[in-house]
């Protein structure tokens, strides 16, 4: 049996399970279980009971006796209500202590995961995963697994004194198992199968909506919602067609154990009738009644077992796809007995580096560059050619596969990236801004600041005044309420409340006016005073002041110097920089 249900991976998963979310509560899993057994010899005893009902009421026995016996049938059924109310009770508690532990943990080790996790999967994946699949999981651990282990207790039971009665009668009665065992193993494999595709159905459906829901006014602009939404329906008509193939799959059971129950109906009823005919056999009329009742009450129980070993077939994938989940590669295993970096100035290099993306061409192939501390370093170069791609390998984002990035002279490699990344305050391209107030969106970026110094950093940025007027109004999802500059200057105010040695900023001012990026600025020549800073831009007017400029070509160092030295030759800078001057005057 245990072959055909379980797979080995299904096995290690289930004793993953076992070890890190239940085996604490063996105490209390055994009180479970000792009241579920107390439960099965209720049924067990219901039936012993009723035969002695029946003969006294076949044989003109006592009238006393027979109220005795009702009065036994009560009180064992109130016991079994009883139970019946505590161990639910009692086990959807457990079960939920457990999967709390369980997302605790995927929660964890979700935000720990490499920034390469989240460039090839979906943030409705990840949901998919931490919300609905935990879920099913958990609906699964708890009451099914716990009503199954019931079922199969009165099962053994109920049969343990049916055996007792009648041996022969019992073994004809099993004539059918191999049937249903081969079916239900069939029916197993089809349902796995099908739940596995689940999580791609799921997936696509999810990700239509976050698509269609973040990029609205892209859709909007350009007449799409009815790409949208037949997006959206085919997505949704793949969960139909799942639904249909899982339903039929499973439908299959329980016909085939209702039709192969009344074979076995027929085989007790025709043969039992025969051994009491018979005089070669010791079994009454009230026997036989108490053995077809007998047979009534594993019928119940095993129907829902059968379905139980069928819906059991999707949690394992279930379990399969989460604990994929926990094993998943991420820093902070990675990082775990790796020592703090610390400094208070940074000098930064890069050691004849090479990297590619995951499935993407090689963007750096053997590249040198250096930041020195107290210096102004930008690295200009045409869109593409890898200078954010410089900054995210700095910051260990992502890991170089050939040469070093050192800090100090010391490999990166060798300290936990989040010591190395408390020496960054960064204004990153792509800003991210939180549903909060302008206030606490600022603040994240040191939540230990004062409030003066939030002020400060506002006013550096230019963002002070919103930031009053808007008070504790929250700006929207992902900033939805507030222009591209608000947002820009809300990423300032970030870096000027961080205190760190190296200052990052890749298009800092890219959406802001000329009048407030000359004062922003002119914030940031203050701030960079005995700092590394590095400078991204596609704008001269950054560059004019800074001790080093990098020129980058499809990953390549062309060229390196200062403004003045670029433009007394002729260089790719120059031609560049007239380029951008023309087009400003004209
Ligand atoms: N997460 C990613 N996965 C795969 N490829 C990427 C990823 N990010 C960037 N790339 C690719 O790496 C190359 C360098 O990109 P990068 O973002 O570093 O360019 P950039 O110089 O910052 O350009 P821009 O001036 O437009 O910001 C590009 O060809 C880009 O398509
Ligand atoms: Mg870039």
């Amino acid at each position: 049996m245990a072959k055909a249900m379980f797979s080995e991976t299904d096995k290690v998963n289930i004793r993953w399970f076992w070890n890190n979310y239940l085996k604490e509560k063996t105490p209390w899993l055994s009180v479970i279980m000792v009241l579920i057994i107390i439960q099965g010899f209720v049924y067990q005893q219901f039936l012993v009971y009723t035969e002695d009902g029946l003969r006294v009421i076949f044989e003109n026995g006592d009238f006393w006796d027979l109220l005795k016996i009702c009065g036994f049938v009560i009180g064992a059924f109130g016991l079994r209500a009883l139970i019946s109310y505590v161990v639910p009770v009692l086990s959807v508690s457990l079960a939920s202590e457990a999967v709390l532990k369980l997302r605790g943990q995927l929660i964890s080790k979700v935000v720990h995961l490499n920034q390469d996790y989240f460039d090839h999967n979906s943030s409705s994946e990840l949901i998919l995963r931490m919300a609905s699949q935990v879920d099913g999981l958990s609906q699964f651990v708890g009451q099914t697994t716990v009503n199954a282990v019931k079922d199969s207790i009165t099962i053994l039971i109920v049969s343990g004194y049916l055996i007792y009665k009648s041996a022969i009668l019992f073994v004809a009665a099993l004539i059918v198992l191999p049937v249903i065992f081969f079916l239900l193993k069939s029916v197993s494999e089809n349902i796995k199968k099908i739940q596995r595709s689940a999580e791609n159905v799921f997936g696509a459906y999810m990700t239509s909506i976050d698509e269609m829901a973040t990029g609205i006014r892209t859709v909007k602009m350009s007449n799409q919602e009815d790409t949208e939404i037949s997006r959206m329906y085919d997505a949704s008509s793949g969960i139909k067609d799942l639904m249909v193939r899982l339903q039929k799959a499973e439908a299959l059971v329980l016909p085939a154990i209702d039709l192969s129950s009344a074979f076995v109906f027929v085989l007790v009823i025709g043969g039992g009738g025969y051994m009491v005919l018979s005089d070669k056999y010791a079994l009454d009329g009230a026997s036989i009644i108490a053995f077809i009742l007998g047979m009534v009450i594993i019928f119940d129980p095993a129907r829902a077992l059968s379905q139980f070993f069928t819906r059991m077939q999707a949690s394992l994938i279930l379990l399969e796809s989460i604990k994929a989940l926990v094993d998943t590669q991420d820093e902070k295993s990675d990082d775990i007995d790796k020592p703090k970096f610390q400094a208070e100035t940074v000098d930064i290099d890069l050691n004849n580096i090479s990297f590619a993306y995951t499935g993407g061409s090689p963007v750096f192939d053997g590249l040198s560059m250096a930041f020195k501390r107290g210096q102004k370093t930008a690295i200009v170069g045409s869109t593409g050619s890898g200078k954010t791609t410089i900054l995210s390998l700095i910051s260990r984002l992502y890991e170089v596969t050939e040469g070093s990035i050192t800090f100090n002279g010391q490999d990166t490699r060798d300290f936990s990236r989040g010591s190395l990344r408390s020496h960054f305050s960064v204004v990153a391209q792509d800003v991210v801004i939180f549903n909060n107030s302008i206030r606490d969106n600022i603040r994240y970026a040191n939540p230990s600041a004062s409030e003066e110094e939030i002020e400060e950093a506002a006013k550096l940025a230019r963002i002070d005044t919103l930031m009053h007027e808007r008070g504790d109004l929250p700006v929207g999802p992902k900033g939805s309420q507030l222009s591209g500059g608000q947002k820009q200057r809300i990423a300032i105010a970030r870096a000027f409340l961080r205190p760190a040695p190296i200052l990052i900023l890749d298009e800092a001012t890219s959406a802001l006016d000329a009048l407030t990026e000359k004062k922003v600025n002119d914030a940031f020549a203050e701030l960079q005073k005995g700092k590394t800073t590095i400078v991204v831009t596609h704008k001269f007017s950054s560059v004019l002041d800074a001790d080093k400029i990098y020129v980058l070509e499809s990953g390549k160092l062309v060229e390196e110097g200062t403004h003045q030295e670029f433009m007394k030759n002729s260089s790719l800078y120059k031609s560049m920089f007239d380029a951008q001057m023309n087009e400003q005057a004209s």
